[in-house]
């Protein structure tokens, strides 16, 4: 039996937006609102190089990168067509206008990939 934890609830997470939920590893998950108040999640993570899925642009059932605006399915996380590419789905609960992720899937699914280094060049100290 699936075990649901509680994330937020549907009015917390704008609409054609979404809101990250912050993992003990791997990725955060991004919960994503559509026009129609239907939720999906995927991982925050575009399959092309990486970029923030939670930052672009919802339409219909599909999320465009911010990065390189390719464009990811909600329902399955398949990049369309010419693009290739998945990234992985996680299981989203809404009731009562309350939205859940399976438990196990949150402290599990996809937790190996590490988060793309970005941010500042590290030098090492003898560069200079
Ligand atoms: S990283 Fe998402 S389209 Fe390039």
């Amino acid at each position: 039996m699936t075990e649901w934890t509680r994330i937020c609830t549907l009015e917390d997470i704008p609409l054609l937006g979404a809101r990250r939920v912050e993992r003990a590893s791997g990725l955060d998950v991004a919960i994503f609102r559509n026009s129609q108040d239907a939720v999906f999640a995927l991982l925050d993570r575009c399959p092309h190089k990486g970029g923030p899925l939670s930052q672009g642009i919802v339409f219909g059932t599909s999320v465009a990168c911010p990065l390189h605006n390719w464009t990811i399915g909600l329902c399955d996380g398949q990049a369309s067509a010419p693009d290739e590419g998945c990234t992985p789905r996680f299981r989203v609960k809404l009731e009562e206008g309350v939205v859940y992720l399976d438990a196990a899937e949150l402290h599990g699914h996809a937790s190996d990939l590490v988060r793309p280094i970005a941010g500042p060049v590290r030098r090492p100290v003898d560069w200079i």
